[in-house]
This record gives C-alpha cells, sequence and structure tokens, in this order.
C-alpha cells in the first residue's frame, strides 16, 4: 500500500469518486478513521467527514482506482475552493488556489479566458445566480470522465465572471447510476428566490435511463441549498405527471414570479406530439403546479428537420419586451447542415400565452457551438452563459476535459427588436488589452494568448486568416453580405454563415480554439470550437475597415 500523511482541517471533507479493486484507509495514530477495505466494482461516490484537525495517514494500493478526488474546509471554502487530490503510485498531489489554475494553464491546449471543470465532462451552464457580490456558475458534470454519463451539477464562484474558484459538486443523481449501468442524474434547471428571497434550483432529474434517445422518464424537483450555497440540503420531487401528448422529454425547468398573474410561473423543454415545444406551468406556491398549455409548438418542418424536443428554454424580459429563447435538440437545418441551433422569439406574454411579434425564428448564433444558454437577471442586466459544444467534433482522446463556457455576454435588443449579445461589462472591464504591433501592413505576430481583432467601417470584402506555422487555423470572410467562419477540422459539408447586410462592425475573440464573432451591434453572433492547430501565430488581415489586434490577459 502507498501511504501519504495529509493535514485536515477540522470539519474538512474528502469526496472522491472511485471504482475497485482497490482500497483506502485513512488513520490517525494506529486507529483507522474511515476505510474502504474493498472499493465497489463500478464507480461510487464515497466521502470521509474529517472531526479534529491533524496529520492523519492515508494509504491506497491502485492510483487508477480513483476517478476525481477534492477536500475542502465547510468554514473556509467560499474564500479558497476546494484542494484537489491527485493519486500517483507513490504521493498524493494537493493543489488549491492559485496552484491549481497554475496547473490548468500549464495544459497548452486549455483556453485561458474560458471557463472549463478541472478534470472530465461538462456541459449546460445550470443555476446561474449572483448572491451578494458573488456570481455562481453551476454546469452539468460527469465527475468520472471526460464524456457525457450521469449527471451532477458542479459549480464555480467567481467575483468578476472571468476568474472562477472550483468549488464541491453540488449536486449528485439520487442513485448511482453507474451500477445500474444506466445514465440520467441531475439534469439542467434554473436559480430562482421566492418572494421572500430564499434562494433555491428548479431542475429535472432523468430517472435511470437505458436509451439515450426514448422511453427515459424525466421529473422536476426543488433543491435548496445549505447556507454557504455548497452542497444541495433538501430535495423535493415538484412535478411528475406530464400533459398528454407530451412524451419522454420534459425538462429543464425555467421557474420566475409573474408580477402580472401574482404567481409563480415555469416553462420546460419538451414536444407534443412529436414537435419541439415550450410547456408553461403555474403554481402559487412552488410544490402544486399545474398545466397551463404549451407556450410555443414548433411547426411542423423543425419534426421533419429531425427535431425531437426542445432543450434548455428560457424565457425573460429584456428591454420591456419577452423573450424566448431554445434549442431544437436532434435539428438540422437542411440548406446549410448545421444542427442543434438555439432559435429565439421576441413578442409579449399576457393572459398566459407569448405572443410573438413575428413567427420568424431569429437564429441566436450562426456558428452553432453555442448551445444550452442560460440567461439570469442580475446587476440590472440579462446576463448569459452557453456551453461551447455541438457533438459534431470533440476534445482529441486522452484531453483531461471536456467543455468550456462562453465568455459572459449580455443580451438585449436592438431598435428593431432583434435579439443582441455582447461579452458582459466584467469582460470587457476585467481583461486588459495590449495592442498587437503589425509586422507588415495587416499582418500581426499572434503571442499564445487570447487575442480580440475589432474592425470599424465597411466590412464587404473582408478576410481574417489566422495560421499556425502555415496552417490554417480559423479563417472569417465576409463576402456579398454573408459572414462565415471555417476550421481546420471542416470538410465543406456544413455550412457556417449568417447574414451581414451592411454591418460596420465586428468583434472576434479567440482563445486557444474559441472563437467567438459579435457583429452588427450583436445581432449577428458566432461561435465556434476548434481542435486542430488552436495555438495560431500569424494573422492575416484583408479589410477596407480600422482594424486593431489586442492581446487579452485577465487582471
Ligand atoms: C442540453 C441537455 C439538457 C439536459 C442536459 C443533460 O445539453 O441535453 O436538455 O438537461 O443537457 O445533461
Amino acid at each position: 500500500m502507498a501511504k501519504e500523511t495529509v493535514f485536515f482541517a477540522s470539519g474538512e471533507r474528502l469526496e472522491f469518486w472511485a471504482s475497485g479493486p482497490g482500497a483506502v484507509t485513512i488513520s490517525q495514530d494506529d486507529q483507522i478513521l474511515w476505510q474502504a477495505s474493498a472499493l465497489e466494482s463500478h464507480p461510487a461516490y464515497y466521502s470521509y467527514h474529517h472531526r479534529e484537525a491533524g496529520t492523519v495517514i492515508v494509504e491506497w494500493d491502485r492510483p487508477e482506482s480513483f476517478l476525481w478526488a477534492y477536500s475542502y474546509d465547510p468554514a473556509k471554502v467560499a474564500e479558497e475552493g476546494i484542494r484537489l487530490w491527485e493519486f500517483s503510485a507513490d504521493k498524493i498531489s494537493l493543489r488549491v488556489g492559485k496552484d491549481i489554475d497554475t496547473w490548468l494553464e500549464s495544459d497548452p491546449d486549455r483556453p485561458q479566458i474560458h471557463f472549463s471543470p478541472c478534470r472530465h465532462w461538462m456541459n449546460d451552464p445550470v443555476g446561474l445566480c449572483k448572491v451578494g457580490e458573488l456570481w455562481h456558475l453551476f454546469y452539468q458534470f460527469h465527475p468520472i470522465g471526460s464524456d457525457w454519463g450521469p449527471m451532477h451539477w458542479g459549480h464555480a464562484t467567481s467575483h468578476d465572471l472571468i476568474n472562477w474558484l472550483h468549488m464541491p459538486v453540488f449536486l449528485h443523481p439520487e442513485q448511482n447510476l453507474w451500477r445500474l449501468g444506466a445514465t440520467g442524474g441531475a439534469f439542467s434547471g434554473n436559480a430562482f428566490r421566492d418572494r421572500d428571497g430564499t434562494l433555491m434550483f428548479f431542475y429535472t432529474e432523468r430517472l435511470p435511463a437505458y436509451d439515450l434517445f426514448k422511453g427515459y422518464r424525466e421529473v422536476q424537483k426543488i433543491a435548496r441549498p445549505d447556507r454557504r450555497i455548497i452542497k444541495a440540503e433538501s430535495i423535493v420531487t415538484v412535478l411528475e405527471e406530464r400533459p398528454k401528448g407530451v412524451e419522454h422529454d420534459f425538462r429543464d425547468p425555467k421557474v420566475w414570479w409573474d408580477e402580472v398573474n401574482g404567481a409563480y410561473r415555469m416553462v420546460l423543454g419538451a414536444s407534443i406530439h412529436g414537435d419541439p415545444a415550450v410547456l408553461l406551468y403555474g403554481s402559487d406556491n412552488l410544490v402544486d403546479w399545474s398545466y397551463l398549455g404549451p407556450l410555443f409548438r414548433a411547426p411542423p418542418s423543425f419534426r421533419l428537420e429531425g427535431a425531437r424536443a426542445v432543450e434548455c428554454p428560457d424565457f425573460f424580459t429584456v428591454g420591456g419586451k419577452w423573450v424566448l429563447i431554445m434549442g431544437f435538440v436532434g435539428h438540422r437545418d437542411p440548406e446549410s447542415g448545421r444542427h442543434n441551433l438555439l432559435y429565439g422569439l421576441v413578442g409579449d406574454f399576457f393572459d398566459d400565452r407569448f405572443v410573438p411579434h413575428s413567427d420568424t425564428l431569429q437564429l441566436l448564433d450562426f456558428g452553432t457551438d453555442f448551445y444550452a444558454m442560460q440567461s439570469f437577471s442580475a446587476s440590472g442586466r440579462q446576463i448569459a452563459l452557453a456551453w461551447l459544444f455541438n457533438w459534431e467534433f470533440r476534445k482529441p482522446d486522452g484531453s483531461p476535459y471536456s467543455g468550456e463556457m462562453s465568455v459572459p455576454r449580455e443580451l438585449y435588443l436592438d431598435e428593431l427588436n432583434r435579439i443582441c449579445m455582447r461579452p458582459a461589462s466584467e469582460f470587457d472591464g476585467k481583461v486588459d488589452r495590449i495592442a498587437v504591433q503589425p509586422i507588415e501592413p495587416l499582418l500581426f505576430p499572434l503571442p499564445d494568448a487570447p487575442i480580440e481583432v475589432r474592425l470599424d467601417g465597411p466590412l464587404e470584402g473582408t478576410s481574417i486568416s489566422a495560421t499556425q506555422q502555415g496552417r490554417p487555423s480559423f479563417t472569417i470572410c465576409v463576402k456579398d453580405g454573408t459572414i462565415s467562419v471555417s476550421l481546420p477540422q471542416d470538410d465543406g459539408s456544413i455550412r457556417y454563415e449568417g447574414t451581414l447586410p451592411q454591418a460596420s462592425d465586428l468583434r472576434v475573440i479567440y482563445d486557444r480554439g474559441i472563437v467567438e464573432i459579435f457583429a452588427d451591434h450583436g445581432v449577428i453572433c458566432g461561435t465556434r470550437r476548434s481542435y486542430l492547430d488552436s495555438q495560431p501565430d500569424r494573422l492575416a488581415i484583408r479589410s477596407g475597415s480600422c482594424v486593431s489586434v489586442c492581446r487579452l490577459a485577465s487582471t
């Protein structure tokens, strides 16, 4: 058995996911404090609560049994975050705070100013909220591998929406799904404050599921946090029955207090007789919910083009209007070949009916790697994050993690009531910009750091090409009123394009494979994630507009 002495604070908790064979013992003064003499053969969650400050001996026999491990002192975790444990054959490497950041930064493939989990799989942002001065990001997390699996809620906090502290896992599936060989677990949902200001989280539990596409059961729950917002302390199921015509997809609640109705309202993503739909529910007490009817049902063309359901519906007010944003899972746009796009509608909401100003859905992002967006109102703005992924391409095998979040964005409407996005003011305020000097007119040497390119003036005819040792890294073109972005992994079968007539502003953020494009005052946005040649060293721009290139560094 390998041995290591570790100091535990009083009350410190060790949490880990492991699978056998193997054993772990924690002892002090020759007394066993905790032991798993035979780890379960399926991955399982284990925890140990240390009572009195002191040094213990941790013994283990197989480092590969440990899939994810950390400890934390509940009294200090809000300031310090978790202490990461990495087991090897003869030692445990412990990292906390800045050491975790330095360790993550040493991964040459990891984006630097976009949030990513320390290890393993992450998808949707969930439960976003600001409590006091602290921003909370929860996320769909699979704690034992870099692929999607039984869902937990990971957690991180930030004072500025840019620099994040990694926190303990907040929410677990209701049973051990690995043992069943099933998927499911604690799916997406939102943070909500009732009229007394009590914070809670609404979310979906997918009960043990054996098929990824059908036949599963999804129920809605409330999780209340402990006072430090570290763990879900009490969980209640509040909605189990689906309305008629709604099959297995019945998830991703977003709940709000509706001033006009003087009652609570909830939207859920679903399908009605096969058409992607958003369902509206009402409640007076947050526990008993009644179905008020469909808020939106997609035209049949979506079903015919593969859409199975709406995921992660977002419904909120901005600029005096109601905005509905939806992801149509499974949908492939026949013209461009892009799939799982996000669409939005702007309109009015009265008598529990949503009346869009137009039936034409606005495409929210032409790039496709901007999915499961969740927005929330804070500091007088509608802030949003999204998951930068589309199932089309994925990180090369062997990567310690998968999934990044977009930069925080702010949503607003323009004078034509179109949904627009721009990086949130926190991003502008907390990220330094250092001008990159060209080596020839419009040819820039690139540092291995995030960059921002800005173009002001006529965009028609523009091209922005980044290369890594001469190989293309990303290319953005504006031609015939269309903006397009291409990456090395593209084979031309899918067209990533947006319409951009007469725009005169373009902003591009690039961070180790992540391209975020904001054009025409944020009406046209395009986001993509590349996994090849993602450290470009040259940027060549052709444009009649005024160009600036800056290197970005978080402060
Ligand atoms: C969207 C989604 C949600 C679901 C979650 C599961 O990416 O499929 O509909 O709640 O991810 O991880």
